[in-house]
């Protein structure tokens, strides 16, 4: 198990009116979260970095409450789960991509109670049990906080009797799964899908997607992801660490990547003439498929209405969550370890 360690606590309560601390104060060192211009004076603990870097980035900063305005919801959360992008946009990997504005709130997938709404939400009231994306790149102001700023086209309600912890699990990894399987590849009864990282968060869901739809799965896992993926029904399952895949399988009508590199070179000749692929981690190599005669598409964000699309499959237990581990706020940084360790199997999730 990872050493945990506490995360610094910074006190930013007396902030100027514009959002940001006095300068040379002693005690108001960060700035306040995303600026909005309708924050009250309430307070709120909420995980920032201020600069990009390792776990010693992190801090638990208590915060103004933010207040929603236009078409944002403000959620009380509940819970809130960690993505392999989580500790890409800490790090500052993606920053010229996908750069934050600093004091940056960290976490996108969240599941909570609806506070309070913004005056042109129409379709969420007070109190609804939500769930959804509250990254700050898609308009939120981040979800691992007490409360998270979400605009109302990321949140659906919570399906069901679903918890909070198995909600939160479910945003990110699920939806990229439902685009890919039901909208990009359109994957239908008898056909061959291979889902290349069928152990992790997207392939969990894939896996249980394509089954669901009728389809024959192949996959790659390794240690106890090879049990994972029988678990959740896969035909064929190969360990990557010892088995090429692509010496094994032909004529698949799809393929969905979720792992890039080598993995996802291999992937094209698996597949038959006509077939698709869908990379959500790596660059297509567009001659080549055209040279194959394939359809092959980078996934890199979900179409509107996907929510409601993985909210459906939920609610009938076509898709389940696979929750490995929570944690409470205060051991976030061994959260983000576990994270980049890849120590647990299973989504992590972060109680607020
Ligand atoms: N484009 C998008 O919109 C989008 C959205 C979400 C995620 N993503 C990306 O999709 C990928 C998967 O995300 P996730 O949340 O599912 O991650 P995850 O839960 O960490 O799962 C990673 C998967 O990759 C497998 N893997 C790791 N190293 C491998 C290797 N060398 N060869 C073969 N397989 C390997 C793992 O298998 P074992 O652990 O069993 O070895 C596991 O199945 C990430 O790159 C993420 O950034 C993209």
């Amino acid at each position: 198990m990872s050493e945990q360690r506490p995360v610094p606590v910074l006190k930013v309560l007396d902030a100027e009116p514009n959002g940001f601390c006095e300068p040379g104060s002693d005690y108001c060192e960060v700035p306040n979260p995303q600026p909005n211009p309708t924050e009250g004076t309430a307070s709120m603990r909420a995980l920032q970095i201020t600069e990009y870097g390792d776990n010693g980035v992190l801090t638990i900063a208590d915060v103004s409450l933010p207040a929603p305005a236009g078409s944002q919801v403000l959620i009380k959360v509940q819970a809130a789960a960690l993505n392999p992008l989580d500790a890409t946009l800490r790090s500052g990997h993606a920053q010229a991509v996908m750069p934050l504005q600093f004091p940056a709130t960290l976490g996108g997938d969240v599941a909570g109670v609806v506070a309070a709404v913004g005056p042109d939400v129409t379709d969420f009231a007070v109190g609804d049990r939500l769930y959804g994306n509250a990254y700050t790149l898609l308009g939120g102001s981040g979800a691992i906080a007490e409360q998270a700023l979400v605009q109302s086209g990321n949140l659906a309600p919570i399906p069901g009797e679903l918890s909070f912890v198995d909600a939160a699990s479910m945003p990110v990894g699920g939806t990229t799964a439902v685009e890919a399987i039901v909208n990009n590849l359109k994957v239908r009864s008898g056909q061959k899908v291979f889902i290349s990282g069928g152990s992790g968060a997207v392939g969990s869901a894939a896996i249980q997607l394509a089954k669901h739809l009728g389809a024959h799965v192949a996959t790659t896992a390794s240690g106890d992801g090879l049990d994972l993926v029988r678990e959740l029904g896969a035909d064929e399952v190969f360990d990557h660490t010892n088995t090429d895949f692509s010496e094994h399988l032909r004529n698949f009508d799809a393929v969905l990547d979720g792992v890039g590199g080598a993995p996802l070179d291999k992937a094209y000749g698996i597949l038959r003439r006509g077939g698709t692929l869908v990379s959500v981690s790596g660059a297509i190599d567009q001659a080549r498929a055209d040279e194959l005669g394939l359809t092959a598409i980078r996934q890199a964000a979900q179409s509107d209405g996907v929510l409601r699309q993985l909210t459906a499959y939920l609610a009938t237990g076509a898709i389940t969550a696979r929750v490995g581990r929570t944690y409470p706020l205060e051991e976030v940084a061994a959260a983000f370890t576990a994270l980049e360790n890849r120590s647990v199997r299973g989504k992590i999730v972060i109680i607020l």
